[in-house]
């Protein structure tokens, strides 16, 4: 199915509806260090439900550790600081999706580490700052599930 990779995520809550997100849509979840939070949050725990159980969560010291997982994949960097729309890319099978920290966004490094063809944003009006993080990852993971016909959902 799909990865979806949290660069330093800080707020519980954000995760806990990705994990449930994850969980409802068969994608595999990686949070890389230092996360603003213990795994054991109550709050993250309340937002993923039951779901953290069902969901596949790997936890990584750092991103050179991360990263060495997905030398075979394609890896998008999603970032509003892009300017390919998301929808306008042919996703398949075993793509993995990079988000930022909620407060600072992905690190330049890491955007341009990821080729311009593999650059996505989810449009927005014009002076907006960005959607909350869950729902960028929502937005886009199920844009690449719609593309794959909604493999093994119903
Ligand atoms: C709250 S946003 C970070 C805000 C940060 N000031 C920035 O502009 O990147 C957290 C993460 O959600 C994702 N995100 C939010 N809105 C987005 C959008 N419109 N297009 C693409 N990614 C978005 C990105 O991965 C971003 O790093």
């Amino acid at each position: 199915m799909f990865d979806v990779i949290l660069y330093q995520p800080e707020i519980p809550p954000n995760t806990g509806n990705i994990i449930r997100l994850c969980a409802n849509t068969g994608a595999r979840l990686h949070l890389v260090k230092p996360l603003g939070f213990s795994l054991d949050d109550k709050q993250l725990i309340r937002a993923g439900l039951d779901y953290h159980e069902f969901a596949t969560l790997s936890v990584y010291e750092n991103w050179t550790e991360c990263v060495e997982h997905f030398t075979t994949s394609r890896l998008f960097a999603v970032s509003t600081r892009n300017t390919q729309r998301y929808d306008q890319v042919a996703y398949m099978e075993g793509d993995a999706f990079l988000f930022g920290p909620e407060t600072r966004g992905l690190p330049t490094a890491l955007r341009e580490s990821c080729a311009e063809s593999r650059r996505i944003r989810v449009p927005m009006l014009p002076d907006s700052r960005s959607l909350n993080l869950s729902n960028a990852v929502a937005v886009v993971v199920y844009e690449a599930w719609r593309q794959v016909g909604f493999m093994k959902g119903r």
